[in-house]
């Protein structure tokens, strides 16, 4: 075989979206796009803010000289030390630039923090449901990922996350707002789960991290508020993106926030400097560095996906369908009437209607619906819904 068996067992077995992708594809041209109801993918359908396009409009035309080159591979310190202020401002806790690694976006910032902190076979727990890429990320870096299904409502199941803690962890992967279910975790949730981390550190004598992947930090539904884990637990490290919350996903630009008061801090920040240079991100890219320098305090808005959520979340429920509601992001996360989740997405795609099986995200009889999409493309997949959902008698 020409490639590493391994990456080919992944592409076999991992292809949940990547299929989905495909079949859409072909339906779209069969039937004409317009005819196709794509909710797979988490491609913001929304624009980035005027404001992006007004710091691009400046910059191109005040070049600063010398802004296309290298740099420090973590970062423009401007860029830095703004964010850092904008995360001390908002958290209360004394961070400095120092503490910022600009990054690829939140899959570099995650794969750069999984290479810098794991030894070979080191475990990283993750919760079921998770975001797709997880247990790659992990295996890229020769960890060992083990899952810890969460709750029915998606909650947090302490009890077992504590049983799941070994020897051998060097950290949990946290997400909230939540990719695929939309839930936001609550300060109970932050005080909870430290408490069990503070103690098993001192149990196993070993640092062990809080990895909080945020990249829908800040599209929360009405009154909704993500707590800050720095005021939580010491060893956290917070891992953010633009590809959201300013719709830049294809500009690869986010970062990396170490804890002021994390185990050995400069020697991890160190670290993280040099895994960003040796997974050949080498830097951000330059450009989006100096914009989102002006864009802290901006993000698209939240209310756009707030009312698609509401709108598909009524339709579905009345429908018979059994959906924890979001607090935040822009996934729904409903039961599969029946237990083969991938048969009932197959139902779906006979009616055009594209969603990702739960299986996917390592939770079986679910599937994932993304509403990042045109409010004509979630009306048009109502009647593929309702059919399904009457062949299946859910009311
Ligand atoms: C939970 C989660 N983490 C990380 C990422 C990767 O984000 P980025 O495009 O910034 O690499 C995504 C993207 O969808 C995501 O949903």
């Amino acid at each position: 075989m020409s490639i590493s068996k391994k990456i080919h067992k992944f592409i076999e077995e991992g292809g949940w979206i990547r299929k989905m992708f495909e079949s859409g594809i072909i339906l779209k041209e069969q039937y004409g796009s317009e005819n196709v109801f794509d909710l797979s993918l988490g491609n913001p359908v929304i624009e980035p803010p005027q404001e992006f396009h007004e710091a691009l409009l400046k910059l191109a035309s005040n070049p600063r000289p010398g802004m296309h080159r290298y740099m420090p591979n973590a970062g423009y310190q401007n860029t830095r030390d703004v964010i850092a202020n904008s995360i001390a401002k908002e958290s209360k806790v004394n961070l400095t630039g120092n503490n910022i690694i600009m990054t690829c976006g939140a899959a570099a910032a995650l794969n750069v923090t999984l290479k810098t902190i794991l030894d070979p076979k080191e475990e990283v727990i993750i919760l079921s449901p998770f975001f797709v890429e997880y247990e790659y990320y992990i295996d890229n870096h020769g960890g060992k990922p083990v899952i810890v299904p969460t709750n029915p409502d998606f909650s947090l199941n302490m009890d077992d996350i504590e049983k799941s803690i070994t020897s051998r962890t060097r950290a949990i992967i946290i997400n909230s707002p939540n990719n695929p279910t939309g839930v936001v975790y609550n300060e109970k949730t932050y005080q909870d789960l430290s408490e069990i981390f503070i103690k098993k550190q001192k149990e196993h004598n070993r640092t062990i991290y809080i990895i909080s992947d945020e990249p829908y930090r800040k599209i929360v539904f009405g009154s909704t508020v993500c707590p800050h884990w720095f005021n939580y637990y010491d060893n956290s490290i917070i891992v953010h993106s633009h590809a959201k919350d300013l719709a830049l996903p294809g500009e690869r630009i986010g970062y990396i926030a170490v804890s002021p008061h994390s185990a050995e801090t400069s020697l991890l920040i160190d670290g993280l400097t040099f895994s960003n240079r040796i997974l050949g991100f080498v830097n951000a890219p330059a450009l989006m560095q100096n914009l989102v320098e002006h864009l802290q305090s901006t993000v698209v808005d939240p209310q756009i996906y707030e009312t698609k959520m509401n709108f598909l979340y009524s339709e579905l429920t009345e429908m018979g369908y059994q959906i924890t509601k979001p607090q935040g992001a822009f996934y729904l996360f409903p039961k599969s009437p029946i237990k083969d989740d991938a048969v009932f997405t197959e139902e779906l795609l006979a009616e055009k209607v594209l969603v990702v099986p739960g299986r996917g995200f390592g939770s079986p009889g679910h599937f994932r619906i993304s509403y990042c999409v045109e409010d004509s493309v979630i009306e048009g997949s109502l009647q593929g819904f309702k059919k399904v959902s009457e062949k299946y008698h859910m009311i």
